[in-house]
């Protein structure tokens, strides 16, 4: 009869169910103009439980003490949906913009004793710790006029119809959480901490990408040639250095250079015909 092959300590470790430990490194800073400062956390995590960084740290919040046991506040953080739909957790990991939510535990730091390095996005104001100011996003839809324009007093009857194809084109535009990704990413766009030169600073990637989805839409086209005023103006579409790191980055897989492409050669044509019109 053969003994059975003794379990190491460390392949007990990658059991499922089995109990190990994930220490957070995490850039905080306790609001806007404040010194940055690095602290270091341990959490406890059950491999298979499906923790996510989330998770870990409302671990954290319950009992604010660093690695080391001293006594601190607990770390804020945004998030709201949960399921990688809202953006609003949005945070450096392991040095990769990404979900906080969607950032499995079991996936980022696999072995006992891995760390998580968590700082927050460089290219938006600073709340608190991971907690960034994301308004300059929605301000630049405003600019760009990312919706369709069907508000009204009375019915105005069944839109164009389209076909099911030009739909599921559109479809992955529409898909975009406005997380910021593609921003922190992108070399030409950089942090502006006066809100009056947002008008006039790049729009990015993800803005450029709703000017595509609206402009292809057979309702809100009406808006286009507005849209591609804007696009044309500074920081539209020509500040693009084409760099396509927004496209690596994104986590919904929005074919963001496709856009850039198909607004610049729109913008393009859009300047010449305003160019006729002497406007
Ligand atoms: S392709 Fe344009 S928008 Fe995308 S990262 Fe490069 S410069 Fe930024
Ligand atoms: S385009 Fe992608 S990376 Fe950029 S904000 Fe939208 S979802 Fe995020
Ligand atoms: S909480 Fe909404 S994307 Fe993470």
């Amino acid at each position: 009869m053969t003994s059975p092959t003794p379990v190491s300590q460390d392949s007990a470790k990658h059991e499922l169910g089995a109990e190990r430990s994930v220490y957070f490194r995490i850039k905080r800073c306790d609001g806007p103009g404040k010194a940055t400062r690095w602290e270091r956390f341990k959490v406890k995590v059950t491999r298979g439980e499906g923790a996510n960084v989330l998770a870990c740290l409302e671990r954290i919040a319950a009992n604010p003490v660093t690695a080391d046991g001293a006594k601190t506040t607990p770390v804020v953080w945004d998030a709201g949906c949960l399921e990688e739909v809202c953006g609003a957790c949005t945070m450096n990991v392991n040095g990769k913009v990404r979900q906080a939510c969607s950032c499995l535990i079991d996936t980022c730091a696999p072995n006992d004793g891995d760390e998580v390095v968590l700082e927050p996005m460089q290219k938006f104001p600073i709340v608190r710790d991971l907690w960034v100011d994301r308004s300059r996003m929605f301000e630049t839809l405003k600019r760009v006029k990312a919706w369709t324009p069907i508000d009204g007093l009375y019915a105005t009857g069944p839109g164009p119809k389209e076909t099911p194809e030009r739909q599921q084109e559109r479809y992955i535009y529409s898909t975009c959480m406005t997380c910021g990704c593609c921003l922190e990413a992108c070399p030409q766009f950089q942090q502006e901490p006066d809100a009056s030169k947002w008008d006039t600073s790049f729009v990015g990637a993800n803005a450029i990408g709703q000017v595509q989805l609206f402009n292809e839409h057979p309702t809100a086209k009406e808006l286009a040639p507005e849209r591609l005023d804007a696009m044309t103006a500074a920081g539209g579409v020509s500040e693009c250095g084409n760099a396509q790191n927004c496209v690596k980055v994104c986590p919904k897989e929005i074919p963001l250079t496709d856009a850039i492409a198909a607004v610049g050669r729109a913008a393009t044509i859009h300047g010449i015909k305003r160019f006729f019109q002497g406007k």
